[in-house]
C-alpha cells in the first residue's frame, strides 16, 4: 500500500497519456479551479482549447492564460450564452464546467448559473458537436457535485441545479447519442480550489473534510482533470449518460 507522500507524488507523474492533438475543446470557468485544470490537460495533450471568463481580457487575472483562446462570457446572460455557443466553428468537446453558489437567498440565480445557462450553451453547440469527426465521438462533460445526491441547508438552488446536471446529462444523451455525441458527468468531491479556499483554510472544516473522505485528503484540480480526459477518451466510447463519482470516497461513507 503506498503511503500518502507516494500516492500524492504519482498525481504529478501521470502514467496515462491522453491524445487529443488538433481536436477543439471549450471549457467554460477556465480561469481557476477545476476549469484550468482540464483546460491545462487538454492543451498538454495537444488540444486547442478556448476558456470562458467573466473579465473583460485574459490579463485581468492572476493565472497565466496565454495558452488558451479566451471568450468573456456571464452565465447570467442566456442570449450571451447562445450566441458563444453558435459562434464556434468546430466542437469537439464542451466541457460546462463554470459554477457559482450564491447563498441560501438565491435559488433562482444558482439554478440560472448552474443548470439553465448549461443546458442553453449545450443546446446551441448542437450542430458543430455533431459534425465532429473524433475518434470515439464528441463529448458533453457536466461538472456535477456531492451536493447533486446530498441535501444541504447552505445552497439549495445549487445542489437542485447540480442534482438537475445529473438527469440532464442522461436526457441530452438519449437525444444525441445515436448521433455521435456521448454526454456524461464528472461528480467532484471536495476540490481545494479558489471556490473552497475559505473552507480549506478553516482548520475544523478541512480536517471534517479529510476525516470523511477514505483517501485522507482534498482533491485535486488535477483529479477532475484526469477523469474528464478519460471520459472524452476513444477509451470511453460506449460510455454514455454516466455520471463518475472522483470523490476519493467520500460519497460511499454513511
Ligand atoms: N471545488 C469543489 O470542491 C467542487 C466540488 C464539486 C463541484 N465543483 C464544481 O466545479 C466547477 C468549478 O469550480 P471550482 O471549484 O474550480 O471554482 P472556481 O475556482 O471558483 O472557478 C469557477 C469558474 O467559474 C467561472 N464562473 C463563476 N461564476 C460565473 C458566471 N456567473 N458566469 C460565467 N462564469 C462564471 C469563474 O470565472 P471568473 O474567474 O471570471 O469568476 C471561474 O472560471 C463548478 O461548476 C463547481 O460547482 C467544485
Amino acid at each position: 500500500m503506498p503511503d500518502m507522500d507516494t500516492q500524492q507524488a504519482s498525481l504529478n507523474w501521470p502514467r496515462i497519456r491522453f491524445d487529443f492533438c488538433g481536436i477543439q475543446v471549450l471549457v467554460t470557468g477556465g480561469t481557476s479551479g477545476i476549469g484550468l485544470a482540464i483546460a491545462t490537460a487538454f492543451v498538454e495533450a495537444g488540444a486547442c482549447v478556448t476558456i470562458t471568463g467573466t473579465r473583460k481580457s485574459p490579463q485581468d487575472y492572476d493565472n497565466d492564460l496565454r495558452g488558451f483562446h479566451y471568450r468573456q462570457l456571464n452565465l447570467t446572460d442566456l442570449d450571451s450564452v447562445e450566441r458563444l455557443g453558435k459562434s464556434l466553428r468546430e466542437l469537439d468537446v464542451l466541457v460546462n464546467n463554470a459554477g457559482a453558489t450564491y447563498g441560501s437567498d438565491a435559488f433562482e440565480k444558482e439554478l440560472l448559473v448552474n443548470l439553465t445557462s448549461v443546458h442553453r450553451l449545450t443546446c446551441a453547440c448542437e450542430a458543430t458537436l455533431k459534425r465532429s469527426q473524433f475518434p470515439g465521438g464528441a463529448s458533453v462533460i457536466n461538472i456535477a457535485s456531492m451536493m447533486s445526491f446530498f441535501g444541504s441547508p447552505y445552497f439549495p438552488g445549487y445542489g437542485a441545479a447540480k442534482a438537475g446536471i445529473v438527469q440532464m446529462t442522461k436526457t441530452f444523451t438519449a437525444l444525441w447519442a445515436a448521433e455521435g455525441v456521448r454526454v456524461n458527468a464528472v461528480a467532484a468531491g471536495s476540490i481545494a480550489t479558489p471556490m473552497t479556499d475559505m473552507y480549506v483554510k478553516n482548520d475544523e472544516i478541512s480536517q471534517s473534510v479529510i476525516s470523511k473522505t477514505p483517501m485522507g485528503r482534498w482533491g485535486t484540480p488535477k483529479d477532475i482533470a484526469g477523469a474528464v480526459m478519460l471520459l472524452c477518451s476513444p477509451a470511453a466510447a460506449f460510455v454514455c449518460g454516466h455520471t463518475l463519482v472522483a470523490d476519493g470516497g467520500y460519497s460511499i461513507i454513511d
